[in-house]
């Protein structure tokens, strides 16, 4: 039977061969030149291999931005005429990773249909500038859009996928609040963040920080359900001296039944935060009115960290926050302006009918 068919299909494949133009595929097969091998027009066919890359695997992008993560897929050998490819973005949270650690859909396309699902309806599409750009675009991006994107291309006879972090550009700053340290549970901590404009930490973003230089002796929760801090300088009082500079971590502890500091996370604000020239020093309830009567609000702790992180907000004037704490960024050191380093100088929550000045956003 087989010595049958060999004449014929050696016409066939000799045909393939000498006319370029032609396709040089069949049912996802690739034809290898029959004059390699015995010579007595055998057919050697290997499978196409599908090849999915992104050539950028960590994104930082600013909050509100739209960002593109990169995905790009092609056939090895090169094969030209089309193929039904699907491709699916489907998204790890940064978020309460190692905790229902699942991977939700983002988009699934199939030639010029697509569906986009939950959070990302609406937001996302293919970039598709060339064949083979499967990128994702997200529009507005959010606090919450962190962690881990996979891009899968799913051809019939293959299934390939690259992975894409994508990490919002922001600052990590310790938090605790008028009641003092070490008061909060998992959720107040979960929801002082949010009142600061920010969310809880993740363990890459506070270690990030670390690396940058955040040295704090104080533990707070991450978004993982851990408690740590971060030590740069290691010393008898938090931790001792023998273990090495990074970050201390307690682990996974109660969510109901501990209570830590939180460690937040901020990203530039899509507005401006300012200080606000004003005649007097202001109690807090007049610090208040004074920002709403300048078209603004009074300004939260993430967004005075992001303002010092990103636009280089610098005074040294203690002003009133919308938690009742006082504080002052500063970008460029100078003596009568606290330490050493840069960073957001906190008076703590001084009596509210105290007078200091305000910060403000708009
Ligand atoms: C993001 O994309 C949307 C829609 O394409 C556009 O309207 C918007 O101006 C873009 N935003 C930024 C910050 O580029
Ligand atoms: C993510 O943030 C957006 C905007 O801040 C919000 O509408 C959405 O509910 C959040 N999603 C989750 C899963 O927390
Ligand atoms: C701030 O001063 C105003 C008077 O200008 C007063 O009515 C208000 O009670 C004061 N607020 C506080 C918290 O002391």
């Amino acid at each position: 039977m087989l010595s049958l068919l060999r004449p014929l299909l050696a016409i066939w494949v000799s045909f393939l061969i000498s006319n370029e133009a032609a396709p040089r595929y069949s049912n996802g097969f690739f034809y290898q030149d029959i004059t390699n091998g015995d010579g007595n027009g055998e057919i050697y066919f290997n499978g196409v291999r599908l090849r999915v890359e992104s050539l950028q695997p960590l994104v930082s992008a600013a909050r509100g931005s739209n960002v593109t993560l990169p995905c790009y897929y092609h056939y090895e050998p090169e094969i030209n005429g089309p193929r039904r490819t699907r491709v699916k973005w489907s998204w790890l949270p940064a978020n309460g990773a190692g905790r229902n650690a699942d991977e939700t859909d983002v988009m699934v396309a199939m030639g010029n249909r697509h569906r986009s699902y939950g959070n990302f309806k609406g937001r996302v599409r293919l970039r598709r500038a060339e064949p083979g750009d499967m990128s994702l675009v997200i529009n507005e991006l959010n606090l919450n859009d962190t962690g881990r994107y996979r891009c899968e291309v799913i051809d019939g006879l293959e299934d390939e996928s690259v992975t894409v972090e994508l990490e919002l550009r922001g600052v990590v700053f310790p938090y605790h609040g008028q009641k003092g340290r070490y008061q909060f549970s998992f959720l107040e901590a979960q929801r002082a963040c949010e009142e600061q404009d920010s969310t809880l930490a993740t363990f890459e973003q506070l270690f990030t920080a670390w690396e940058e230089g955040l040295d704090w002796c104080n533990a707070g929760w991450l978004a993982d359900g851990t408690a740590q801090y971060p030590i740069t300088t290691p010393r008898e009082a938090c931790g001792g001296t023998d273990l090495a500079p990074g970050l201390r971590s307690y682990g996974q502890r109660q969510r109901h039944l501990h209570r830590f500091d939180a460690f937040c996370f901020s990203a530039a604000p899509k507005g401006t935060v300012y200080f606000l020239n004003h005649p007097q020093k202001l109690n807090f309830t007049e610090a208040v009115a004074a920002c709403v009567q300048d078209g603004g609000h009074i300004a939260n702790v993430g967004q005075l960290y992001a303002a010092w992180r990103f636009m280089g907000l610098d005074h040294c004037d203690a002003g009133w926050l919308a938690d009742g704490s006082v504080r002052y960024p500063i970008a460029k050191v100078r003596p009568n302006c606290g330490p050493s380093e840069p960073g957001v100088r906190s008076s703590g929550f001084p009596p509210q009918h105290q007078k200091y000045s305000v910060y403000c956003y708009r």
